[in-house]
């Protein structure tokens, strides 16, 4: 994923939403396309045929127009998932989740026009002014650490959230039945952080629902002003009703006094929930319980009336907002309750409430459920790790469960007009509307689909849930284009693209990223489940177009060589272009970019591909596609011809070629600031000597046979500390390289330049314990070094954790600290999998 990017982003994302708060128009899903609306269909195709004909327009001309439709056109082979996969009637118990995994606490369906639940609070008169609102999260607004200790991807979770002088607990439990996606139940439990803290702070509660479209809700309030229930319907859940039940104490069912305020308005946007609220919190209202000296707090509106601010009144149309606020003092619990009309049979059932002493049954019956089965799969009790690594490896797939999101929307799509450069001269179109079920890297910072980290998201996933991963991989597959392309980020929906500035929505369908899906594929095909095989069968011509793609779209001019489009121009600003679409951003490549350059990590990635892809073909018996790719995959695996285009005698390791001078520093050039200065010698076609992650890609994807002569300095370069060999695992650049540290450009500070990435760790752990079991001269090596990469690796990010309470998105290689954002939930989270020693 391109991180840089990202990065960057993340800084503007603030400047966005503050433009927005100044009063921008909120943005709406699909308005915006309307001018540009992307061609598709078949008629229309014939029609411009037809004009192109009529005018005498040239050949090249017709040629770009049909490039440019493809490229918004999506893939015609069958969908590897069932029809309505996402639907009630086929997937009811997936069809509320966590699946807002930006906000701290939410459940949605799934459907492109959802009904949103959420959780806003704010801690009233800790400071003068208006009390902060939380709400989504965010990577600078103190709260922290927090994140879910359980949940299972489907039914049941807890989640912890530390605010200042508040501890927060939030816990949700799901209840099947009916077709509608059955019953749930949340318990939100807020307690002074310190125990014994005399000066109980009073907090309010926000309970929201959210309809986009037509949906009905219907509150009926009771006598002090608070909801007593919400009834509702939707085409898709049928009868339903919220009821907010009232406030406890902690851990039993003495009622405590709350104080209630409550809104109702037209739906003013996703994006803008939390800026609404904030606005409507103006009137100060007293908090005054029997017995107790009244207090002052900031409320929304006393009573529930109406209020519409779409244009000529037509809220209905775009959905309701109806927020309930509660008020009081800590410690208290509140619960939740929605109901299915359809798990009643339409009311002729009773079925007991999911709530006080029976809600606390389910969630402690699930959470220890959740223990048993994740020692079975995982064995870290049994392999002998703490009771606190344990629970680390808990968090860590817990909260990449809880990152679990679901997305709906369109990408704006810049074609390939098949000649490098000339970009500039087509306009974005607009992908048409697809969902997408995805884990994300980071709630706070990445809270969407980024390509190629979901290939490593779903090797934990798969070994927890399957189905969660076929789920996943349906969902991903179904964004190919006409081509066979998949875009590396995916910005669906008002929400995901409130958090990036317009510049950075584009994708470019020229550009590739890391086909990372192929490592659960190859996991599902060792296995040989039957559900899995089920699955690949119908899956199968979908990743063979992607993989088709790839092959043919990134190929260089030498025969069984690979370059990654999509180099940044050699600006005079940038030490070194950077190559944004491998994923690792601004490690080091050639210095001039060239079309002659080749790609190592691409080869090996491609290499991964072709071999995988033949053994699928092979077992699925398409003898066909099996005759294509089994040469391919032999050829890309002879070592003479690897050697040939990558080994680099003199830096004794393999390397990228291309149009390279050593000679390159950014100097200070006032006005300007650092520039880039080329020297002698001039850049030749020559191998690149930047050591790091990308000189030992064939070690990493197990591409060497044990008895190669190049496993030998591999390893030699990743056991040495002057390379790649760090007390916290291994860097992404050499110690040794002059790149190593250094910044990119005044503004973009080092990233894949010496951290170490939990990613490619988790790669080479793999790899070393694959030729740690293999007969070879290197076998025992491998083992030692598998064993002292993990200790380093495993204690590292267990003292971050411990320390910091986050996972992070990489971690310092001079003293092993987390650096980057957090929590990042992604990748990171493979760290269970290294516990596990689970390859
Ligand atoms: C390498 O880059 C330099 C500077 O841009 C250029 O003058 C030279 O022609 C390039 N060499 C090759 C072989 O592409
Ligand atoms: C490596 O070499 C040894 C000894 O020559 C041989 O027994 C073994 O089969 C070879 N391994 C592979 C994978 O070729």
């Amino acid at each position: 994923m391109a991180r840089g990017e990202r990065r960057r982003r993340g800084v503007q994302s603030d400047g966005a939403r503050t433009a927005e708060r100044r009063g921008g128009p909120a943005r709406r899903d699909g308005r915006r396309g309307e001018a540009m609306g992307a061609p598709g269909r078949p008629a229309l195709a014939v029609v411009v045929l037809a004009l192109a004909l009529a005018l005498g327009l040239s050949g090249s001309w017709l040629l770009s127009w049909q490039r440019a439709r493809r490229a918004v056109t999506l893939h015609p082979a069958p969908p590897a998932l069932p029809p309505d996969s996402s639907s009630p009637a086929v997937a009811p118990g997936l069809f509320w989740g966590t699946y807002r995994p930006h906000v701290y606490f939410g459940m949605k369906t799934r459907s492109p026009k959802p009904l949103l639940a959420g959780l806003m609070w704010a801690q009233q008169g800790s400071t003068p002014g208006t009390p902060k609102l939380r709400h989504t999260c965010e990577q600078g607004d103190g709260v922290g650490p927090y994140g879910w200790e359980l949940h299972d991807g489907l039914s049941f979770g807890r989640q912890h959230i530390q605010d200042g002088a508040l501890r927060l607990t939030t816990e949700f439990v799901k209840r099947p039945g009916g077709q509608h996606g059955g019953d749930w139940s949340w318990r939100v439990t807020v307690e002074p952080q310190a125990p014994g803290t005399t000066a109980l702070p009073l907090v309010s509660l926000f309970f929201y629902v959210v309809t986009d479209g037509k949906e009905v809700l219907v509150p009926e309030t009771g006598a002090k002003g608070q909801l007593k229930f919400i009834s509702g319907h939707t085409s898709e859940l049928g009868d339903f009703r919220f009821t907010l039940l009232a406030p406890t104490s902690p851990g039993d069912t003495t009622p405590k006094y709350g104080s209630y305020n409550v809104f109702w308005s037209s739906n003013p946007g996703l994006p803008l929930l939390t800026e609404f609220v904030k606005s409507r919190l103006n009137s100060w209202f007293q908090h005054r319980p029997p017995g107790a000296t009244p207090e002052r707090y900031l409320g929304l509106p006393g009573s529930l009336k109406w209020e519409d601010r779409s244009p000529g009144g037509q809220g209905q149309g775009q959905g309701q907002f109806l927020i309930q606020q509660v008020t009081l003092k800590v410690p208290f619990s509140l619960e939740l309750v929605f109901e299915s009309g359809s798990a009643r049979g339409g009311g002729r059932q009773t079925l007991e409430q999911l709530s006080g002493s029976l809600l606390t049954q389910a969630l402690k019956s699930h959470a220890t459920s959740f223990r048993e089965r994740f020692e079975k799969t995982f064995r870290l009790n049994e392999k002998g790790l703490r009771a606190e690594e344990q629970a680390l490896g808990q968090a860590a797939l817990s909260g990449l469960l809880g990152g679990i999101g679901y997305f709906y929307g369109q990408s704006l799509v810049l074609p390939d007009m098949g000649v490098e450069g000339s970009e500039q001269k087509v306009d974005p179109a607009l992908f048409p509307p697809v969902p997408l079920f995805t884990a994300v890297p980071s709630r706070s910072f990445f809270p969407r689909g980024f390509l190629w980290d979901e290939g490593f998201h779903q090797l934990v996933v798969q070994r927890w849930d399957p189905s969660l991963t076929r789920e996943a991989l349906g969902h991903w597959l179904g964004l190919l284009n006409a081509d066979g392309w998949i875009g590396r980020e995916q910005i669906l929906g008002d929400e995901a693209q409130a958090r990036v500035p317009p510049e950075f929505l584009v994708q470019q369908t020229a550009h590739a990223n890391p086909p990372t899906l192929l490592l659960p594929v190859a996991h599902m095909l060792e296995g040989g489940e039957p559900a899995n095989m089920v699955f690949l069968r119908k899956a199968f011509p979908r990743l063979y177009a992607w993989f088709s793609w790839l092959h043919k779209s990134q190929v260089g001019p030498v025969p069984l060589s690979y370059r990654w489009r999509g180099r940044d121009p050699a600006l005079p600003t940038l030490l070194n272009p950077k190559t944004l679409p491998s994923g690792l951003d601004d490690y080091p490549r050639a210095s001039h970019p060239s079309a002659t350059e080749r790609h190592l990590d691409l080869r090996c990635w491609v290499a991964l591909g072709a071999r995988l892809l033949a053994q699928l073909a092979e077992q699925l018996g398409d003898t066909e596609a099996a005759t294509e790719l089994g040469p391919l995959a032999a050829s890309l695996e002879a070592e003479e011809k690897l050697d040939e285009l990558h080994w680099a005698q003199e830096l004794g390791v393999f390397a990228d070629f291309g149009n390279h001078t050593k000679a390159v520093q950014l100097k200070p050039r006032p006005p300007q600031g650092l520039v880039r200065v080329v020297g002698r010698p001039h850049p030749r076609m020559q191998y690149v000597d930047a050591m790091g992650y990308v000189s030992i890609f064939p070690l990493l994807l197990r591409l060497l046979n044990p008895n190669s002569s190049h496993l030998g300095p591999l390893l030699d370069v990743l056991a040495d500390s002057r390379h790649l060999w760090s007390p916290f695992g291994l860097r992404s650049l050499a110690a040794s390289s002059s790149f190593y540290g250094q910044r990119n450009s005044e503004h973009d500070p080092p990233y894949w330049r010496g951290a170490v990435w939990l990613n490619v760790n988790y790669l080479a752990l793999g790899a070393l314990y694959h030729y740690g079991h293999l007969e070879g001269p290197h076998q025992a090596r491998a083992a030692k070094l598998h064993s002292e990469l993990r200790a380093n690796v495993v204690g590292n990010v267990w003292r971050q954790y411990h320390s910091t309470g986050f996972l992070w998105e990489q971690y310092s290689d001079r003293d092993g600290r987390g650096m980057g954002c957090r929590p990042f939930q992604g990748w990171t989270s493979l760290i269970l999998l290294i516990m596990a020693e689970d390859y």
